[in-house]
């Protein structure tokens, strides 16, 4: 594998490639960053990007886009129907994925919904690695329930197994074998993305298929992060490291019966789709496509997003662009590790997941640590973070709170978006909000949604923590923004 290495020893990601666009960034004073998380009721969605320094909320839909990808896009062949843009994109699909069929999509919940309407009936039990929002909420609209199949060792913030995505195929296995009539189809995500993007070893998805197949249940790979997942296969896993990144690819989707993705994720550019080989599932896939997602040939996308996929695949397959995000990821991480400050471990692909249960072990579950932190770091340094824990939960069936298996504060790294200095003003910033944890306090609702609640929930503090955090800030930084 190409290494540079630093000759003074230090271990710092080297950006391999340059910035040629760029966007003006404001970084508020801590007071107006108090003012502006009140009014976006301590939800980070309903903030206003121009109030946000380090957008750290998602990767998704907001990596920096090549030269290569710019370019195609100003030769799109717009049509309704048959455009070339389209048939450019199911050419590098099919050669990447060995699929016959690719049905685009607006995104990747576009994909969840019709998968979810054809193969899902009441009473299903859907099995994954774990589960991800929206295909859960797909499933469950339609009457299934989802099975989440990690080993223990997913769950474990803090840990050195390499694979922590592995589904539980013992688990598995069993439940096939009581239940496989109540299955309609396997789910296993690439990059687990709510226990912190986490991989799948390439032994354990080989032998997820074979049961899959003994039992007769199609396998269906979430592809949306796999490109954090490849690079993982490549430099963890014995059995891929002398392959390449397209024959590691070729070699998981061999044993997959569909795949989609979120072109927001993979393929760095905002769409989706579907790829599956010939079967009984191909006809009525691709009618749901075209009555909820658009004609077959764009899918929702606009045909410049279709050329940006097509090229953002292929580049996918060069190690050194997709290790960007990871290699940024594992510094962030063991930077922080060494000022204590707790953090998922190993080092996943995405973000940088601040483990809440331990920052703030004095905020019980119920009061919402994660969300918590993240309205603290936002008034601590501008930086906008994603909650993964009890907020995002809806409740159950009578109205009770579900709480959840973690409570991570995930800090994206959509890539090549952020220089290394902007990763250290985040490092520097999470670390003083350590020292202050203890003036963090917990939230409540103010107004609560019914399904997908952490993105339009509003929520208020139940002290007066933030203006306590916003003046210890102001005293301990005074000269600073
Ligand atoms: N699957 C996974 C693993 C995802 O992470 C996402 C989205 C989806 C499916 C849905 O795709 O947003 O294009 O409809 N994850 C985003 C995130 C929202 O911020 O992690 P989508």
């Amino acid at each position: 594998m190409e290494t540079i290495s630093f000759f003074d020893g230090r271990k710092i990601p080297l950006e391999r490639h340059k910035v040629r666009i760029v966007q003006k960034l404001n970084l508020l004073p801590v007071e107006e960053r108090l003012a502006c998380i009140k009014e976006a009721s301590s939800n980070l969605y309903l903030l206003h990007n121009k109030d946000v320094f380090l957008d750290m909320l998602t990767d998704s839909g907001v990596n920096a886009m090549s030269d290569r990808q710019q370019a195609a896009m100003m030769q799109a062949d717009d049509a309704y129907a048959g455009s070339e843009s389209f048939y450019r994109l199911e050419k590098t699909v099919q050669e990447i994925f060995g699929m016959e069929h690719f049905l685009p999509a607006h995104q990747g919940r576009g994909c969840e919904k019709v998968i979810a309407d054809l193969l899902v009936q009441q009473g299903d039990i859907v099995p994954m690695n774990y589960p991800f929002t929206t295909v859960k909420a797909h499933i469950k609209r339609c009457g299934g329930e989802v099975v989440p199949l990690l080993y223990p060792a997913g769950l474990e913030c803090q840990s050195d197994n390499p694979f922590k995505g592995n589904l539980d195929t013992d688990a598995l296995e069993k439940l096939l074998e009581q239940k496989g009539d109540k299955v309609p189809f396997v789910r296993v995500e690439a990059g687990t993305n709510l226990i912190g993007g986490q991989p799948f070893s390439f032994a354990n998805f080989r032998e997820t298929a074979a049961i899959c197949r003994k039992h007769e249940v199609p396998l269906i790979l979430d592809a949306s992060l796999f490109q954090d997942n490849l690079y993982f296969l490549k430099i963890r896993d014995e059995e891929c490291k002398d392959l390449t990144l397209r024959e590691i690819t070729r070699a998981v989707a061999d044993l997959c019966d569909i795949i989609y993705f979120s072109a927001r994720k993979l393929g760095f550019a905002r769409g989706g789709g579907i790829c599956l080989r010939e079967s009984e599932l191909v006809n009525p896939l691709k009618e749901l496509i075209v009555l909820n997602e658009g004609f077959l040939t764009y899918g929702g996308m606009s045909v410049r997003e279709i050329e940006a996929i097509a090229v953002g695949l292929e580049e996918t397959m060069d190690l050194s662009i997709t290790s960007q995000g990871p290699e940024f990821i594992a510094y962030m991480v063991a930077e922080l590790e060494k000022r204590s400050v707790p953090v998922v471990t190993p080092a996943g692909g995405l973000g940088c997941h601040l483990d809440a249960s331990r920052f703030v072990p004095h905020i019980p579950q119920l009061q919402y640590p994660a969300a918590a932190l993240a309205a603290a770091l936002y008034i601590a340094g501008g930086i906008r973070g994603m909650e993964h824990g009890t907020f995002s939960e809806s409740r159950d069936a009578d109205g009770n709170e579900i709480l959840a298996d973690m409570e991570l504060l995930r800090l994206a790294m959509p890539r090549r978006v952020f220089t290394m200095s902007q990763i250290d003003y985040a490092i520097d910033r999470v670390t003083w909000l350590y020292e202050n944890r203890d003036l963090i306090g917990g939230l409540c609702f103010k107004r609560e949604p019914n399904i997908l609640r952490s993105f339009i929930g509003e929520l208020a503090p139940l002290s007066d923590w933030q203006e306590k955090l916003a003046e210890k800030f102001s005293r301990d930084l005074p000269n600073s923004l």
